[in-house]
């Protein structure tokens, strides 16, 4: 399966995006563009940012009854993406749906499914939302309804990576954020890991923010991920 690093475009406004995408002469990256940068800026910014020749995580996650999920997913079809993703937690029937709503119009974008959100922690989990399991449990369960969805993989911490693999399969990806160089800071990121550790735990994609927008030479930073991701 292609292995590659995603870099997450957090924000704000198409002028920024388009100054950090401007230093990237010889590579393309996979970027992701997530709700601020799409709420900011439209589905314009999808066209403009794929028209520079980047493949393109839209990182929506989408969580409603699946007749809405599906209507809205046939517009987001539209745009042709890599890949989308929805909430593990809408149920089957609304992954099903996603699916359905993405295929009505023929192209080939994956569709992938969160897991628990990694700012949720155990404690958070059993107390506020009553799910009386543990965190890796919860985590595999979701997953593996993804699967028997007919979904192409979730996004997931790469602690979870290897045992996501283990139970749906080499070809189910796994795409993980909360990447960190072993010098780097982590920001609000708890469970962080190095590109490759997430290597070694059998990560398909790694998504990588801050580590990349908020380094001083951004390109080399991204080259430094993607030789450790890719070694
Ligand atoms: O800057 P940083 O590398 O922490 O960015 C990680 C990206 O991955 C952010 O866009 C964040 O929203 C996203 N993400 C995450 N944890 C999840 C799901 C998505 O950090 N469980």
């Amino acid at each position: 399966m292609a292995k590659d690093v995603i870099i997450a475009l957090d924000m704000d406004s198409a002028d920024r995006v388009v100054r950090f995408l401007d230093a990237f002469t010889l590579a393309k990256p996979f970027v992701k563009i997530g709700m601020e940068l799409y709420y900011a800026e439209g589905p314009d910014i999808v066209r403009r940012i794929k028209d520079r020749g980047h493949r393109i995580f839209l990182d929506l996650k989408l969580h409603d009854i699946p007749n809405t999920v599906r209507k809205a997913m046939k517009v987001l079809s539209a745009l042709d993406v890599d890949m989308t993703n929805v909430h593990a937690a809408g149920t089957r029937a609304m992954m099903e749906a996603a699916l359905e709503g993405l295929e009505r119009t023929g192209g080939h974008t994956d569709l992938i499914a969160v897991t628990q959100l990694t700012s949720t922690d155990e404690a958070r989990m059993r107390k506020e939302l009553l799910i009386d399991a543990s965190m890796e449990e919860t985590v595999l369960h979701y997953a593996l309804n993804a699967r028997d969805a007919g979904l192409a993989g979730v996004v997931c911490s790469p602690l979870e990576s290897l045992r996501i693999h283990e139970a749906c399969g080499e070809g189910f990806m796994t795409v993980t954020p909360g990447i960190r160089f072993a010098d780097s800071a982590k920001g609000d990121q708890v469970r962080v890991m190095t590109p490759a550790r997430a290597r070694e735990n059998a990560s398909d994609y790694i998504v990588v923010g801050r580590p990349i927008t908020e380094a001083e030479d951004p390109v080399a930073a991204y080259e430094r991920c993607v030789r450790e991701f890719l070694a």
